[in-house]
């Protein structure tokens, strides 16, 4: 069985018993699971993301949201997953919980399994969203700045489409123009069904 639900079902088993008495549940990936147009790939759930189970919702999902309107595609159309399918968090100096990036470990851990949901999805094609999904799928070689709105080779062999992540524009403005450009080079493509 080689279907993303496998893939998960093995996750889940590989993860329960790795941080015991820490509450870490898995957001799993979300969309059409079967050979979609594309999946999106970020970096790892927050809060809201943990709360309902799901990639993307929340402000991320506003995101999500002008992409797709970018993009000319529905959310039923595509897959949207995470590298890391845990929420890494952190303590504040007021002692609240906040997000961090994903560490070393998080990433080794999760990224065998990305390449096996990416093996079993079989998207036409991967977005990545920002370095930390980039990274992953290209052994690390090159970073979003150098290669944003452009076609890459991948880890799993499906072409991959490098974007800022858009919670970046939030901190560096100068980004939007750059990232709107983006999606509509990567419609273009789609509609030409060039890659
Ligand atoms: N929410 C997600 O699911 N992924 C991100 O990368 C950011 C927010």
């Amino acid at each position: 069985m080689s279907t993303v639900d496998a893939v998960y079902q093995e996750m889940q088993a590989f993860f329960k018993p790795l941080w015991p008495g820490e509450d870490k549940p898995l957001v799993l990936g979300d969309g059409k699971a079967d050979r979609p147009v594309l999946m999106l790939i970020g970096e790892a759930p927050g809060e809201t993301e943990v709360i309902k189970g799901r990639p993307f919702v929340g402000k991320a999902g506003k995101n999500l949201d002008e992409f797709l309107r970018l993009a000319g595609l529905e959310r039923e159309e595509i897959f949207v997953s995470n590298v890391v399918k845990i929420r890494p968090t952190e303590k504040g100096p007021t002692g609240r919980t906040r997000n961090r990036a994903p560490n070393k470990e998080e990433l080794s851990l999760f990224t065998p399994f990305l390449l096996r949901e990416i093996e079993a999805v079989q998207p036409g094609a991967l977005v990545t969203l920002g370095n930390v999904p980039l990274k992953a799928l290209t052994e690390g070689k090159i970073t979003v700045g150098d290669c944003h709105g452009t076609w890459l080779d991948s880890r799993p062999g499906i072409p991959l489409f490098a974007l800022y992540h858009p919670a970046s524009i939030i901190y560096r403005r100068a980004l939007a123009p750059v990232y709107e450009q983006d999606v509509l080079t990567l419609a273009h493509f789609l509609r030409k069904g060039e890659k």
